[in-house]
């Protein structure tokens, strides 16, 4: 018998094909009986009739929510059912049976939810969402490979931070320690040094202890990095790559967006160029608002969400003041009281999901910021060496690719754009 997977049952109509998945839905209206099985493809109504099912009809009776099953049916167009297919069954193998399932179509909260995560990823919103997400990563990594960048990884394990030592998750490593990579970007620089344009693309992990609904402690970051980039070099990958993701996601994946009640129009006005404010014009708009903010306070969640109101598309943020920012971020010629640097500020209130900057490239400059920082020196004699051999001045940006995720599905809460999210309080499941 053909195996077929629903997506692509509309190939098969009129034959008899085997569809393997689990029961999403049962009902029976007087002596047909439904059943609505997924494969993780799609979902297909099968029908159970008298006169076709023969002893599957019998067997539908032991049919629950989540059984694992392989339904023997011809195929039949039909316009009223979710796919446009429905099975008319003729056999049914019952692979294992699901005892009171926990995850029921009645509203559950969120921490149950989250403690049966590994179950809830069967739900359909769910499986949008990482549909989706898949999309955004596949999106990345093809408009960097079409625009002459090649990935080239970096490591987990670390000898130092990267991005300040008060996020650091450190682990033994045989008699010594190392710490879990909180960016690539240091490695990036080393090999942007080699081949000119570079992405990482990975896992990256802060000992985040603020709970907040943008904050996972494991996070999947896509970092581009540039030599001979500057900041322009920044704005202008970041929003080509932003803008053709959004683009991608409305074409393949607008099925899914619909099943999440996004709001479609707001995405299709996602176009390049973005909007760009200065720090400081930014802290106009903010006081104009009521925001009581000094210069030289880093922006929060709140300010952010308030500077992306009104807005039709993202805006970056640039030239924040250096010492609210990180070690190696270059100083702006004009006023070294503020980084070349700047953050991409998703429209709805989705806050950063970009922050990249120009890299200081001089020697004494960078070993003056180390101490500072107040950052081992011998952890990276090796980044010096890339401001001893042929330094040049180089750029680059990390994407937050479940704040993306968040923001392009609609979702308020980016626990739900990574499949097992990892926060402050959650290591299970
Ligand atoms: O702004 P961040 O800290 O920048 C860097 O790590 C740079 N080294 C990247 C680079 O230039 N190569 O982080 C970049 C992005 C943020 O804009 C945000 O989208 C995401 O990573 N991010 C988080 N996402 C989820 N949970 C967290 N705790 C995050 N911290 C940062
Ligand atoms: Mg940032």
């Amino acid at each position: 018998m053909k195996w077929s997977y629903v997506a692509e049952i509309g190939g098969s109509v009129g034959e008899q094909v085997v569809v393997k998945g689990w029961v999403a839905h049962l009902r029976s209206s007087g002596k047909i009986k439904f059943a609505v099985v997924r494969d993780g493809t799609g979902v297909i109504q099968c029908v159970f009739t008298e006169g076709d099912s023969g002893l599957a009809l019998a067997k539908f009776a032991d049919l629950t929510q989540e059984t694992s099953c392989m339904v023997t049916g011809t195929v039949r167009e039909d316009k009223r059912s979710p796919g446009g297919y429905e099975l008319l069954v003729h056999d049914l193998d019952i692979v294992a049976t699901a005892p009171a399932y926990p995850i029921t179509p009645k509203e559950h909260g969120t921490a149950f939810l989250m403690e049966n995560r590994h179950l809830w990823l069967r739900s359909s919103r769910q499986h949008s969402v990482i549909r989706v997400r898949a999309e955004v990563m596949k999106a990345c990594r093809d408009y960097l490979d079409g625009s002459g960048f090649i990935e080239v990884d970096s490591p987990i394990l670390t000898p130092s931070a990267a991005e300040g030592t008060t996020t650091l998750f450190e682990t033994s490593y045989f008699d010594s320690k190392a710490y879990l990579s909180q960016s690539g970007q240091l490695y990036n620089e080393a090999t942007c040094m080699a081949f000119g344009r570079v992405y990482c693309f990975g896992p990256t992990f802060r000992a985040e202890k603020s709970k907040t609904r943008r904050h996972l402690t494991e996070f999947w970051m896509l970092e581009p990095e540039v030599a001979f980039g500057d900041l322009e070099t920044v704005f202008d990958v970041a929003q080509g790559l932003i803008a053709f993701v959004v683009e991608r996601v409305l074409e393949r994946r607008r099925g899914d967006l619909v099943n999440l009640e996004r709001d479609l129009s707001a995405l299709e006005r996602i176009k390049a160029p973005f909007a760009r404010m200065t720090y400081d014009e930014a802290l106009e708009v903010l006081r104009a608002k009521g925001y009581a903010i000094e210069w030289g306070a880093d922006l929060g969640g709140d300010e952010e969400t308030a500077l992306s109101l009104g807005l039709d598309g993202p805006v970056f943020i640039h030239r924040y003041p250096a010492k609210t920012k990180a070690f190696y971020m270059q100083p702006d010629p004009e006023n070294c009281e503020v980084a070349l640097c700047t953050d991409l500020i998703a429209p709805e209130g989705y806050g950063e999901i970009i922050g990249g900057s120009a890299r200081i490239h001089d020697l004494a400059l960078l070993e003056a910021r180390l101490r500072e920082f107040s950052l081992p020196r011998e952890a990276f004699e090796w980044y010096l060496d890339l401001r001893r051999y042929g330094s040049v001045p180089h750029s680059g940006f990390g994407l937050g690719i479940e704040r993306t995720v968040a923001w392009i599905c609609g979702i308020k809460h980016i626990r739900e754009a990574i499949p097992f999210p990892r926060t402050i309080y959650r290591v299970y499941p």
